[in-house]
């Protein structure tokens, strides 16, 4: 009985390796950078006990080359234009009016309103407000206008 001799076909194309998928690598920190700091959630309310100086923006908060402040503010500023950037306004507790050419927008807490680039404002506060911003590091409060309101954002302890 003649057996069958024909070895069992196999194809044994060779396989690629699969493509290895991975995160973009992180910048290596360098040995003489500060570890970083322990995990912790940021408190506004806490943030804002901490001072009572009008018109004085406090860093609570870095994202890549943006910051996050807070403020207390009462009265009005001064009308001025940021020619680069947008910025945000958040109201935490008050109300905020930020006058604009075109009409003003008027803020309880938890609004916000981003004031495009190249818009001049001016915000006003009847009762003490208090206010969250985001905007781009280095970011003067008064923008173009100067004056002695100008004001940089300091580091809250
Ligand atoms: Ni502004």
């Amino acid at each position: 009985m003649p057996e069958s001799t024909a070895p069992a076909s196999t194809t044994t194309e060779p396989t690629a390796p699969a493509p290895a998928v991975t995160e973009p690598a992180a910048p290596a920190r360098a040995a003489s950078e500060p570890a970083a700091p322990e995990p912790a959630a940021v408190n506004i309310a806490e943030k804002l006990s901490q001072f009572g100086e009008l018109w004085s923006q406090k860093r609570i908060a870095v994202l890549n080359d943006y910051e996050v402040k807070v403020a207390k503010l009462k009265g009005e500023f001064v009308w001025h234009t940021h020619e680069n950037t947008d910025e945000l306004f958040l109201v935490v507790a008050g109300r905020l009016t930020i006058q604009l050419r075109d009409g003003d927008v008027v803020l309880g807490p938890g609004e916000l309103f981003v004031v495009p680039r190249g818009v001049e404002h001016c915000p006003v506060a009847h009762e003490e407000t208090a206010i969250l911003l985001v905007e781009p590091a280095g970011t003067l409060n008064t923008g173009d206008a100067g004056g002695p309101m100008t004001k940089p954002a300091e580091s809250l302890a």
